[in-house]
């Protein structure tokens, strides 16, 4: 069947929304006993239970005409071609190849990129497992016990997530620390305590041009020396970037710099050799089973029919949520304290590759595109902002995400984790009418003026869509696949939205200004030319800055 036009399947999408507007979640359950069955995916070992959106069997439906009147599914073959679908930068996106564990081509423009790939992870594996065993060891003869990554965005925030989720599988590794802040606090504070002769640095960077990245590289090279002097240094210092000249010109030792690619984008690049800290802080072996998991989700992706893809699915719902329902954010909300830096990590992966209102054609778009995601680890989020998810104006469509299993095993605790996340699913989507709130209190012993009184402030009203996965246990290959069913969801919803992904201009012109303010700090220096405010703000910062109120001398 020919698929619809895109406006012909919005428009139906529209219409239907219109129709069910007004069903509530209740009463979607009530109707229909086999919603769980129905609304369901697995991909390996993400099993999404989406009955609780606000959706029918037609919406799926007309969700799934969108998506192919979109031209989905060739959007994903030209994706796993290799082709330049990174078109404002003329590059592909081409980070499946970094962790295909089949024996099949990856070919960008007729070259296979997989001997390149398996060429970096063999000397990834041979540096991670040489400091990890104590072989390759300081300037002093003495075994690394700490690797302090610096980087920043996508040099920093999966490896750090990744990092800190695997924390169960680090074994007798070194401990691996995180630098990003350009903020001096940062390197000062994760240096306190750390012994330079078994400090190992691995600077991270796609461009290695960063400003904040090559500030702390540079402060960390002065510490390093003034422990060790500079003879020290190449013996302390890993690099990775696709900037080979720049990392030489840093001093680093060509056999300690790790390779990437263009093909790799910053926020999908934990898989490359960005992923050298990972390996580091928990072996070679459990970094390769994290690649292989995502590649088990890559052949889902890949050849799942539409209707049962779960990252084209999380995008539909998505887009569901963001353009029809007309829901503003999505929470992403991990029931698992070792991903506590999920939230963060996808909020790069996100919006740094949909917040854009420019079309692939160079058009402004029509309609919303990524949304602003945010979220914390439950239970913890419970005590904080769910008084809003579940009684503020705002309705806020979440993803739950529980693993069966945890790793410590103590006590009832993960069972109390667990039920407290159904439990928020549960109230978020059916909530508690007023009736039922007053029935409740009557039931506990209190009056019922008191009783009728205080309903309207105990009543829930539900409704608020959410989407929970279950995986087995938190394990290298099930964050690898949850974490590439976020990479893919977030092309599904690019495709829709008509958007390149991949490119990142939107982060430039922040960067291009902060240079040029940067003289701006001395007291000499000329501000005419400033806007009031800006030249106002440097002015005030001067005067505190002479007047040494930091310092304690006023
Ligand atoms: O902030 C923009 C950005 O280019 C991100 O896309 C990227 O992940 C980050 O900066 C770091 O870039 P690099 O790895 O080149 O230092």
């Amino acid at each position: 069947m020919t698929p619809p036009t895109p406006a012909a399947a919005q428009a139906a999408l529209r219409a239907h929304r219109d129709a069910i507007a007004s069903r509530h979640l209740r009463d979607l359950f009530g109707a229909d006993p086999g919603r769980f069955e129905r609304f369901q995916a697995q991909a390996g070992p993400l099993f999404l239970d989406f009955s609780k959106q606000r959706i029918v069997d037609e919406t799926l439906a007309l969700l799934v005409d969108h998506a192919r009147a979109r031209g989905m599914e060739a959007a994903i073959r030209a994706l796993f071609a290799g082709e330049r679908v990174n078109h404002t930068e003329r590059r592909a996106a081409f980070h499946m190849a970094l962790r295909n564990r089949s024996t099949r081509a990856m070919p960008i423009d007729g070259v296979d990129v997989m001997p390149d790939v398996r060429r970096v992870l063999a000397s990834m594996r041979e540096f991670a497992e040489g400091v990890r065993a104590g072989r390759i060891t300081g300037a002093t003869g003495a075994a690394f016990r700490a690797v302090v990554n610096i980087g920043i965005g996508g040099s920093d925030l999966g490896p750090l997530m990744v990092t800190e989720a695997l924390r169960p599988y680090r074994g007798t590794g070194p401990e691996v620390r995180f630098v990003s802040n350009v903020d001096d606090a940062h390197l000062a504070e994760t240096l306190r305590g750390l012994d330079a002769a078994t400090t190992l640095f691995v600077v991270s960077s796609k461009t290695f041009t960063t400003q904040e990245t090559m500030a702390n590289a540079q402060s960390a090279r002065a510490w390093l020396a003034s422990a060790l002097g500079d003879s020290a240094v190449p013996g302390h210092f890993a690099a990775v970037s696709t900037n080979l000249a720049a990392t030489s010109a840093f001093g680093v030792a060509p056999a300690r710099v790790f390779e990437f690619w263009d093909w790799v984008g910053g926020r999908y690049s934990l898989w490359s050799a960005i992923g050298l800290p990972i390996a580091l802080a928990v072996g070679m072996d459990h970094f390769e089973a994290l690649l292989a998991g995502a590649s088990a989700l890559d052949e889902h992706f890949r050849t799942a029919p539409l209707e049962r893809n779960v990252p084209v699915l999380m995008g539909l719902l998505g887009d569901w949520n963001r353009n029809f329902l007309g829901f503003d954010t999505h929470a992403v909300l991990p029931y698992d304290q070792l991903l506590h830096r999920l939230p963060a990590y996808l909020q790069q992966l996100d919006m740094e590759s949909n917040g854009k209102s420019v079309t692939r054609r160079g058009a402004p778009v029509d309609g919303q595109t990524g949304p602003i995601l945010w979220g914390e680890p439950g239970t913890n989020g419970q005590h904080a902002f769910f008084q809003l998810l579940h009684q503020g104006t705002t309705i806020v469509p979440a993803d739950f995400i529980v693993a069966a299993e945890g790793h410590y095993g103590l006590g009832q605790h993960h069972e109390l984790l667990m039920a407290n996340c159904l439990a928020q699913t549960q109230a978020m989507a059916f909530g508690k009418t007023v009736d039922e709130a007053e029935t409740e209190m009557r039931a506990g012993g209190l009056d019922a003026t008191e009783a009728r009184r205080l309903a309207p402030y105990r009543a829930f009203p539900g409704n608020r869509p959410t989407t929970t996965i279950v995986l087995p246990k938190l394990t290298p290959e099930s964050l690898g696949s949850l974490v590439a069913a976020y990479e893919h969801k977030v092309y599904v919803q690019a495709v829709l939205w008509d958007l390149n992904p991949f490119d990142q201009w939107g982060v430039e012109l922040g960067k291009q200004l902060a240079n040029r303010l940067l003289p701006r700090f001395d007291p000499e220096a000329p501000m005419d030319d400033l806007d009031g405010s800006t030249a106002g703000l440097l002015r005030h910062i001067r005067i505190l800055r002479s007047s040494g109120w930091g310092d304690g001398r006023n």
